[in-house]
């Protein structure tokens, strides 16, 4: 992992997720994510336009750090990286993407739910993973089981992770950030609150850092 993005997860641990289909909506809640305190974002690649949308995130913003996420192919992994990309994240793990963001030197974060997944992407030479879906693959206490045997992976919990349960997965010592749609609900993002959504961030912050 790069030192910026070590030290920006270190500052703020927490990962929010953007899925918009409209470029400038996917700017504006980028921006007001930042004026939170969370300056590393996710950009999914679950729309049409999400690709767009984080383009334009990283034309128009100054000071973020902004990944895709949902990248499930190798091609998908490289045009995303073409884009301008500076982290990946992967629901699940591929090994051809792992040694693609290797070669590249891309940080790489695939979702692992089992100890056979960690220990591949240790085989891998990953040291930091996802951690997906968090709340259905066990929680905090499945964390603390994983995290017990592979004593150098850090863990990225993200799926059903919310202000109510963040500081939990916070304090395990193994987990490097959390991350979450929760700070980007579509019912503000429709209604044009973006006050909201650096609410939301400045909690998470507060949270984090509680
Ligand atoms: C992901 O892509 O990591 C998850 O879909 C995010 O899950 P959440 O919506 O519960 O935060």
């Amino acid at each position: 992992m790069s030192t910026e993005l070590s030290s920006r997860l270190a500052a703020a641990p927490v990962v929010p997720l953007i899925g918009e289909n409209d470029p400038a909506v996917a700017v504006k809640t980028a921006e007001a994510l930042a004026e939170g305190g969370l300056s590393v974002i996710e950009v999914v690649m679950r729309s049409d336009a999400a690709q767009q949308g984080m383009e334009a995130i990283i034309a128009e913003t100054e000071g973020l750090i902004v990944g895709a996420g949902t990248v499930l192919t190798v091609d998908q992994a490289k045009s995303v990286r073409d884009s301008g990309a500076q982290f990946i994240v992967s629901p699940g793990l591929v090994d051809e993407i792992a040694v693609y963001c290797r070669d590249e030197g891309i940080p790489f974060f695939p979702g692992t739910m089992t100890a056979g997944e960690v220990q591949r992407a240790y085989a891998l030479g990953l040291r930091e993973v996802k951690f997906f879906p968090a709340s259905l693959a066990g929680g905090v206490p499945m964390l603390k089981a994983l995290g017990s045997v592979f004593r150098e992976m850090r863990f990225m919990p993200t799926g059903g992770v919310s202000a109510s349960n963040l500081a939990e997965f916070l304090a395990l010592d193994h987990v490097l950030a959390c991350g979450g749609s929760w700070l980007t609900p579509s019912e503000a993002i429709e209604r044009g609150d973006y006050g909201a959504i650096t609410k939301l961030a400045s909690e998470a912050v507060a949270i984090a850092n509680g």
